[in-house]
């Protein structure tokens, strides 16, 4: 089954968002493989976001992103990766429908709330950045 990395971000987690995103993502009906709340180092930040580098906004993306503790997750069910990025809208949360999550509760590109990866590659690569292949969970429902 098809797993992505979601991660609410510092302006997120700051504004205690993180409890209605994993709302939405159950509700939807998909599955929570694994969570935790954690800082990011610049290490990671530079690996993560490796494809920005030397873009005008890539310093202000990583001193952003290890600003504060960030929510890490890996979410699995079928199409998630595509379905996740419908959740969460456009990127610039002021091109991002209401009913989506950037639409709903952001308003600046820098601090768009969420990241989800944006391909099977990205996932695959993002969810190994960020977890032990231990600590991802994938169960069958009881009902
Ligand atoms: P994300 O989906 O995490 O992936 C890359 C991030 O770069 C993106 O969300 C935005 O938060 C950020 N980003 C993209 N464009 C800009 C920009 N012009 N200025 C600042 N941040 C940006």
């Amino acid at each position: 089954m098809e797993k992505t990395f979601i991660m609410v971000k510092p302006d997120g987690v700051q504004r205690d968002l993180i409890g209605q995103i994993v709302e939405r993502f159950e509700k939807k009906g998909f599955q929570l493989n694994a969570a935790k709340l954690m800082l990011i180092t610049e290490e990671l930040a530079e690996k993560h976001y490796g494809e920005h580098k030397g873009k005008p906004f890539f310093n202000d993306l990583v001193s952003f992103i290890t600003s504060g503790p960030v929510f890490a997750m890996v979410w699995q069910g079928e199409n998630v990766i595509a379905s996740a990025r419908q959740m969460m809208g456009k990127t610039n949360p002021q091109d991002a429908l209401p009913g989506t999550i950037r639409g709903d509760f952001g308003v600046t590109v820098g601090k768009n709330i969420i990241h989800g990866s944006d391909s099977p590659e990205s996932a695959d690569r993002e969810i190994a950045l960020f977890f032990e292949k231990e600590e991802i969970l994938s169960y069958d429902k009881a009902n």
